[in-house]
């Protein structure tokens, strides 16, 4: 299978962890769109639940298909996130953003019992921070933020270029919170468990792309079928 194919196969095997009546949270990216769409095939068969996506592209998405949605104000406690990875290690941590739903996709999965990943095999890693780490900060002072990134994370042993994320005409690009992302490409992240908080510690930093001790449970697509990493 390619890597699309095995995102796929990975979305339609995190079905088997969705039951009746439960209240899902929907990621973003091309993986969780491959997750969506096959619940929206199940719900047309009669599947009854609720999800709460995690950007407006998945919200648009779960709607054309008849998705029941909800939001966290009215629906709170969410039973699985099911959602996507730039990067997984083998302690499920991840890195998370590159399609710039961060932040929204930590909250929700961090209002679910569980977060699944579902992912193709070229996510796997042995470190995190080959792909460039987004951080979401507000465009208030910026600047000043960035350099203070790189300070925190020059004193864990990560460095490297940090740039300004841009949307496809070089305009910056704003998340659905209305704020920056700055993609810090470290090559190598030594140590995600102290870099993830001190990085929040920042004044305006929002959040970033370190889920760590957040998943329990990857659906990894493989060129011959799908693997299990679970942690206990
Ligand atoms: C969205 O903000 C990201 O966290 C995605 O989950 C991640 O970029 C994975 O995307 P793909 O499934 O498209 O690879």
């Amino acid at each position: 299978m390619n890597a699309d194919e095995q995102k796929k196969a990975a979305a339609i095997r995190a079905l088997d962890f969705v039951k009746p009546g439960m209240k899902l949270g929907l990621g973003t990216g091309s993986t969780a769109e491959h997750f969506v769409r096959a619940l929206g095939e199940k719900v047309k068969q009669g599947l009854d639940i609720v999800g709460v996506p995690t950007s407006e592209r998945t919200a648009k998405l779960a709607e054309s298909l008849g998705i029941p949605l909800s939001n966290l104000d009215d629906t709170p406690h969410l039973d699985v996130t099911v959602d996507g990875a730039d990067e997984l290690d083998g302690d499920l941590r991840l890195i998370k953003g590159g399609g710039g739903a961060l932040l929204r996709e930590k909250i929700v999965a961090t209002a679910s019992d569980r977060m699944i990943v579902i992912a193709d095999a070229s996510k796997v890693v042995n470190t995190l921070g080959a792909f460039p780490l987004p951080v979401e900060v507000v465009p208030f002072g910026a600047a000043v933020t960035a350099r203070k990134i790189a300070e925190v994370a020059g004193a864990l042993g990560c460095t490297g270029k940090m740039s300004r994320r841009a949307d496809e005409y070089g305009e910056p690009f704003f998340t659905d919170n209305g704020n920056f992302i700055y993609d810090c490409d470290f090559g190598t992240i030594p140590d995600a468990d102290a870099l993830a908080p001190a990085l929040n510690r920042i004044p305006g930093v929002v959040d970033n792309g370190l889920f760590t001790g957040i998943a329990t449970l990857a659906i990894v697509g493989t060129p011959s079928g799908t693997d299990i990493i679970e942690k206990h």
